[in-house]
């Protein structure tokens, strides 16, 4: 469908770095990030750093955001970048303009990098192939959304030291959810024990297909049990074009509650990419707990998207 949009477009060459999704990456590079989001972390908020001075960062969303896109904008400026943030209702896509002659326009005025949020799967990868514009994809539609899964990945790291063997439960809207095909890339890659779960209209047996070590339950409590990492997933409302669940029982069944907390190891830690729905999938009781690792992933946000944006830039 995309391809429609632009049939006179012709790839261009040579590509610059992009980072479009997890799948496309070997674990060398991923563990390079990572170290990367562990160094910037430590780096001092007050301390001036010059990596990407001279460069110049485009932040376009066309769906809403409030950690992707403001952490973007912090990770650019505390490298030295400038940086502009751009909303899809105030550009010329309102008035009409196609959405790769919005991305040529962009590009004509020479960034260094575009971070790109849309509805549409694969948006960013198409657009990549004609743009000599280095890409992030800050999320598209229901495939990838790399930056999130790194960043949690770097949190999980953080308490638990290590990935391998960690029995990650993976829980809510499967289907919708970008970012659950992004963790599942990543934790497979480094031999996570992965249970995925949640309504059957949501889990694919495909799903099994993303990496090894994943399973699939449609049992709440199953998953939790002995879990290291309980990752909960937002009901995705916007995406869902049928009623895939009844909205007003889907916390009874796949709820967060501090019962199945208790049902996971002992140190087990709850992971949530936000904006959380209290009381949807995760109770408050949960969200505002010592386990709850939310507030976290939002703070290693900024380290690891200035780990990506050096990456993005490196020679
Ligand atoms: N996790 C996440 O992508 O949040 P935002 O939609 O606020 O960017």
């Amino acid at each position: 469908m995309l391809e429609r949009l632009a049939p006179d477009l012709h790839s261009i060459g040579p590509n610059p770095r992009n980072l479009l999704g997890i799948e496309d990456l070997q674990r060398p590079e991923i563990e390079h990030l990572l170290e990367r989001g562990r160094f910037y972390k430590a780096v001092r908020r007050t301390e001036k750093l010059t990596t990407l001075r001279g460069r110049s960062i485009v932040n376009l969303f066309f769906e809403p955001s409030t950690r992707t896109r403001t952490s973007f904008e912090i990770a650019a400026k505390r490298l030295g970048a400038d940086t502009i943030s751009i909303s899809a209702l105030g550009t010329s896509l309102a008035k009409g303009e196609s959405l790769v002659d919005t991305l040529n326009t962009l590009a004509a005025m020479n960034p260094d990098i575009i971070v790109m949020r849309h509805a549409a799967s694969g948006a960013p990868h198409f657009l990549s192939r004609y743009l000599s514009t280095a890409m992030i994809n800050a999320g598209d539609g229901l495939h990838e959304h790399p930056t999130q899964a790194l960043l949690d990945a770097l949190t999980i790291l953080e308490v638990k030291g290590s990935l391998v063997g960690l029995r990650v439960a993976i829980i809510g809207d499967i289907a919708h959810s970008r970012v659950a095909r992004s963790n599942l890339h990543l934790l497979s890659k480094f031999g996570a024990d992965i249970v995925v779960c949640g309504p059957a209209t949501t889990v694919s047996r495909n799903l099994t297909r993303l990496g090894p070590g994943i399973r699939l339950t449609h049992q709440m409590r199953e998953a939790v049990r002995d879990a290291d990492v309980i990752m909960m997933l937002r009901v995705q409302l916007e995406r869902q074009n049928v009623e895939v669940f009844p909205k007003g029982e889907y916390f009874r069944y796949y709820g967060l509650s501090l019962e199945h907390v208790g049902l996971a190891k002992p140190d087990a830690i709850v992971l949530h990419p936000g904006p959380i729905n209290r009381g949807r999938e995760i109770s408050s009781e949960v969200a505002d707990s010592q386990r709850s690792m939310i507030l976290s992933q939002v703070e290693n946000g900024v380290a690891i998207r200035m780990a990506v944006l050096e990456w993005v830039c490196e020679e």
